[in-house]
């Protein structure tokens, strides 16, 4: 019989396995979304994400206290804003005091230690629920560039070590690197550089009240039947001065996360395992099609593996806790 390779023996027991395993996932690899409501001691579960909160500062604080003894040491930070601040222009984006500047700054007064990045755009603020500002019922996109460095801005002065730009608006990186060296800022930009119009972003519009009341996002968020564009994405965010770079969401989207992590070896590639991704996995778990730790803990690590050196993921509090 011809010779061949016993690759079985790699597989014997859980020792070698444990022992052959090239991707490990630590809770260092996690960052952990919140969604932040305004009063006192609320912490309702959001109803199309199980196990994920609308919080208020309070409890918000409470729940970092947990996080941390995990070993988790990164978050990130959505505004969920009353109907009545919200208008067509956003206006309460750039309020200096808004919900998430105030968060910020409770987080950084109380865990110095704990990384705080924030989402920016308009989303969460317009009344019609569109990343940036409207013409003609649709964003235009240069008058946006202002308002989403002024967002920026309030949230480094509040503390935020990393900003998050998602509006998906060109120049959006440009325009708040200047605002940070006109500051003379150390704050660092998170680029969700290669950001799709997905279907799996419908929970999180749910939770962070998001959604738009017309029309959709695919003239500024990119087209999933593209290919090379999202390298030329990643690509000039790093030239307008982004820090690391973001592919979202991440299951769908892990050949983009291997192509740009091969393509710019030394960024620093962050994936979003988004709320369509978690519920779908939470509700497949529910309904006893699969093992909850095991699915996530191989999605996490299926992430891993195609190059994302950090991980968002509502998932991030139960994988540190059960692998
Ligand atoms: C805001 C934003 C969205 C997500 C992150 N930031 C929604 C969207 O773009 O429609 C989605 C995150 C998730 O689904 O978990 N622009
Ligand atoms: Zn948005």
């Amino acid at each position: 019989m011809k010779n061949f390779k016993r690759f079985r023996l790699l597989r014997e027991n859980e020792t070698i396995r444990e022992q052959n395993a090239e991707i490990r996932l630590s809770p260092k690899d996690y960052i952990y979304p919140y969604f932040i409501v305004d009063g006192t001691d609320i912490k309702r579960e959001i109803s199309s994400m199980k196990g994920v909160y609308h919080l208020s500062i309070d409890r918000l604080l409470d729940d970092i206290a947990e996080i941390r003894s995990l070993g988790i040491d990164k978050v990130l930070l959505f505004g969920v804003i009353a109907p009545e601040l919200k208008d067509a222009r956003g206006s309460e984006c750039i309020n200096p005091d808004n919900i998430v500047c105030r968060a910020v700054r409770a987080i950084k007064s109380t865990y110095p230690d704990i990384v705080v990045f924030t989402d920016i755009c308009m989303c969460e603020y317009t009344s019609h629920g569109h990343c940036g500002l409207l013409i003609d019922q649709d964003v235009d996109n240069d008058s946006t560039l202002a308002l989403l460095a002024q967002q920026s801005l309030n949230h480094a002065l509040s503390g935020a070590d990393f900003v998050a730009p998602s509006a998906m608006m060109d120049g959006q990186v440009a325009a708040i690197k200047e605002i940070f060296e006109q500051h003379n800022l150390p704050t660092k930009i998170l680029s969700y550089s290669a950001k799709y119009a997905s279907n799996y972003y419908g929970p999180f519009r749910d939770a962070a009240h998001s959604a738009p009341s017309f029309g959709n996002r695919k003239t500024y968020q990119m087209d999933y039947r593209t290919l090379h564009q999202g390298i030329e994405e990643i690509e000039s965010d790093l030239e307008e001065g982004a820090d690391w770079t973001m592919v979202k969401p991440a299951m769908a989207y892990l050949d983009m996360i291997c192509r740009g992590k091969e393509r710019f070896p030394s960024t620093v590639m962050v994936s979003y395992q988004v709320s369509g991704e978690y519920s779908m996995l939470k509700l497949a778990a529910e309904a006893g099609y699969a093992d909850e730790r095991n699915i996530f803990r191989e999605s996490l690590t299926a992430i891993k593996r195609a190059g994302a050196d950090y991980i968002i993921t509502y998932y991030a509090k139960e994988a540190a806790r059960n692998f």
